[in-house]
């Protein structure tokens, strides 16, 4: 099988880092180019981060171009209390030698290359607010057509036990930090695969202390960057998620993941519900309308399996 062409749209973050990690190291995948929107932290720190991560794992060729750095009509709110003052945990990443981005806003970047390939061929995987897809979707919607499907980390949906919020008790961030983006992308018939905290918080398939020493063990330089980028939120959370990461693998391997299509429905309006996700598990309304494939289990040792053989294979 060749692999999957795909670009990456991210708010470069901590998991969002892991994810380019992963994503280097797959041979299931072909990088097009990474976007950068505001999310984890403002624009100019997640564009600057992929460029740190890229070069740092070496990969300083993949081109990078830069998105919103706000929201379609709210103000960019970071969660650098996560992410840590730089976004990337305060990990001794250093600051790239390349600071040159393609010229072109991330939605022309991403329309120029799905023009220049066959109908279907591309893979969009956003995992951070949905802003740059909205602006794919608004100004270039013939070429969103185009493209294969987007796998997006985004949502709760209160599908498994861990299905709910953590910014209210019901929304994810992704999704809270831009409602109206993925209103307009759950709205726009594209074949939609939707990873939500439903499965990237399964304990399952979460990095442990015990598994974060595994990386912090190893000689693998991606596994260095991976322990290092982590640290911070190990320590202060007891755990590290794997959001990012998770949507990355479920086009390495759709196998990881279990889905079931439901019409999903981005609530807008202010307050604790706010960028909440309802999955309508009505039969009716299940058959007749569904908007996104929602992942509701993941083979939580598998996956751990096969991040860390891929980030510690230079051990
Ligand atoms: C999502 O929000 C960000 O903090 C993470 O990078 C991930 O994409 C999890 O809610
Ligand atoms: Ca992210």
């Amino acid at each position: 099988m060749p692999p999957t062409k795909v670009i990456l749209d991210m708010d470069v973050g901590v998991d969002d880092a892991l994810a380019i990690l992963l994503a280097l190291r797959s041979p299931e995948l072909d990088i097009l180019g990474i976007t950068a929107v505001a999310g984890n932290a403002p624009l100019s720190m997640t564009a600057n981060n992929v460029l740190r991560v890229l070069e740092a794992a070496g990969a300083p060729e993949i081109p990078v171009a830069r998105g919103a750095a706000r929201p379609l009509t709210r103000e960019p709110e970071a969660a650098l209390h996560v992410h840590g003052n730089d976004g990337l945990g305060g990990a001794p990443v250093p600051q790239p030698s390349r600071l040159t981005f393609d010229d072109r806003p991330a939605a022309a970047f991403i329309s120029d290359i799905v023009m220049a390939h066959e109908p279907g061929e591309i893979t969009l995987i956003p995992t951070g607010p949905m802003t740059n897809v909205a602006h794919l979707l608004r100004e270039a919607p013939q070429t969103a057509a185009r493209l294969n499907r987007i796998v997006l980390m985004g949502g709760a949906f209160a599908l498994t036990p861990y299905g709910f919020g953590n910014v209210t008790s019901v929304s994810e961030f992704n999704i809270w930090a831009d409602p109206e983006a993925a209103a307009e992308l759950f709205a726009s018939g594209m074949d939609i695969t939707a990873v939500g905290l439903d499965v990237t918080t399964d304990p399952t398939g979460s990095i442990n202390a015990e598994r974060h020493e595994i990386l912090r063990r190893s000689a693998d330089p991606s596994a260095q960057i991976a322990a290092t980028v982590s640290a911070q939120v190990l320590e202060r959370y007891g755990v590290v998620n794997l959001h990012d990461p998770l949507a990355v693998t479920s086009v390495i391997d759709p196998t990881l993941i279990q889905t079931q299509r439901y019409p999903v429905e981005v609530i807008t309006v202010d307050g604790s519900t706010r960028g909440q996700t309802i999955a309508d598990r009505r039969a009716r309304r299940r058959s007749d309308s569904p908007n996104a494939a929602v992942a509701t289990a993941v083979d939580g040792p598998r996956f751990l399996d096969l991040i860390f053989s891929r980030l510690t294979q230079r051990a």
